[in-house]
């Protein structure tokens, strides 16, 4: 098997970790990844260099600062193919579509219809506010997207759907998804939080309204997020927060908002996490993602082809194109005594090889597949061949 991105390794100080003297296999992208050098340089020269906030200060370190800050923004627009005014820094993904959904106006009987194979994070914002309506599902965990239309009715508000979800690993048709709401009028906002790091993203070909994503699983810092909206989207959406920042002026009785994105910026913004998500953007950006993409669908064919080959395991969505996975497979072990908790245990106490156990934010998908919980093992673009091959081997050794 090539290894494309073998010589990256050493930009990741955190894979030079060992657990008792043996160096990690880490398989657990999907729940947060390693930091690039570059993003950790990019956060500590920040401390370093800039004790200043952002778009407030009147003296060098002030403007040098704010420089960098809209220079991280620019960059992840332009990763996106949004424009900057398009991009506003949030703590996460959750952050983000909990902005749009208390936004919205949505009252108890409306409908947001999604996938059963959502995380909590684009569940529960919804379903707390109104009714969510989930399309149908395979026996395996594959949602049926192509039946969508199906479920919008006259109550439709939103459809939303993850590009990637976090427990199947499947890229999921949101062209398709996008055209059929468009064709009502209704917005569709993408949870881009496992994609954005293994698939291309084009907001303007994809034509999302909203689309979410998290800094630290796309090998940037934690507490730093983005929300792209299509400017008059973001420019409709009533105020999130208020508070310094994003005001022009105030008065006694009277305040002036910042136009978008600024407005929904109240506070003093995670200024070091921004810059360095903009490091780690660039960083895969030069990368290529298109390349970045093809092995980490290499990576997911090499898995799924293994984990299916051993005994009792039940891969989710495994009747998906493989064309359409990424390095990323949940399954579970149809054996006694082995309970996904416990493998996830084994492999990291005997191979230190790290990967969830657990229901990985899924609830419902888990719940309607009667599974209390799987395995989810999650490559990232330093992930090797090899690393999926003594992931497999441990595996067969430990169901014998
Ligand atoms: C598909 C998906 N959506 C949303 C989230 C929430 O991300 P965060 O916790 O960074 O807000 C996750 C995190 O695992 C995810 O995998």
């Amino acid at each position: 098997m090539t290894e494309p991105f073998a010589s990256i390794r050493k930009e990741f100080p955190f894979l030079l970790r060992q657990i008792d003297g043996h160096p990690i296999i880490y398989l657990d992208n999907a729940a947060t990844s390693p930091k690039l050098q570059c993003v950790i340089d990019a956060v500590t020269g920040v401390y370093r260099n800039y004790t200043s906030n952002v778009h407030r200060g009147v003296h060098t370190l002030a403007d040098e600062v704010t420089e960098a800050y809209e220079d991280a923004r620019r960059e992840i627009a332009s990763f996106i193919n949004a424009s900057p005014s398009e991009i506003v820094f949030t703590r996460n993904s959750t952050e983000g579509i909990n902005l749009v959904a208390s936004g919205l106006g949505l009252r108890p009987d409306d409908e947001v219809v999604l996938t059963p194979a959502e995380h909590n994070s684009n569940y529960l914002p919804w379903n707390s506010r109104a009714k969510t309506v989930a399309v149908g599902m395979a026996e395996d965990g594959l949602p049926l997207y192509d039946e969508v239309e199906k479920f919008i009715s006259p109550h439709t508000k939103l459809l939303t759907l993850a590009h990637v979800s976090n427990t199947t690993g499947i890229i999921a048709p949101v062209e398709r998804w996008v055209e059929a709401a468009h064709r009502r009028g209704l917005p569709v906002l993408i949870d881009a939080a496992q994609s954005v790091s293994h698939v291309p993203l084009d907001v303007r070909a994809l034509d999302c309204d909203y689309l979410v994503f998290s800094g630290h699983k796309i090998l940037g810092p934690s507490g730093i997020g983005v929300l792209y909206g299509k400017r008059e989207r973001l420019a409709a959406l009533p105020l999130y927060q208020t508070g310094g920042g994003m005001v022009r002026y105030t008065a006694e009785d009277r305040f002036e908002v910042q136009d978008v994105p600024q407005r929904f910026e109240a506070g003093t913004p995670n200024i070091e996490g921004a810059i360095g998500l903009g490091a780690a953007v660039g960083w895969l950006r030069h990368l290529g993602m298109d390349k970045v993409m093809a092995h980490s669908k290499a990576l997911g064919r090499h898995l799924v082809e293994g984990l299916c080959s051993i005994p009792g395991a039940r891969v989710l969505a495994c009747s998906a194109p493989l064309e359409r996975r990424i390095g990323l497979a949940t399954f579970s072990l149809d054996a006694p005594g082995f309970s996904p908790e416990s493998i996830a245990r084994l492999l990291c106490d005997r191979y230190q090889i790290l990967v969830s156990g657990g229901y990985h934010c899924a609830h419902v998908l888990h719940d309607r597949l009667g599974l209390e919980g799987t395995v989810r093992i999650s490559a990232h673009v330093f992930t090797t061949h090899e690393e999926i091959d003594r992931t497999l081997a441990a595996l067969r050794e430990i169901v014998g």
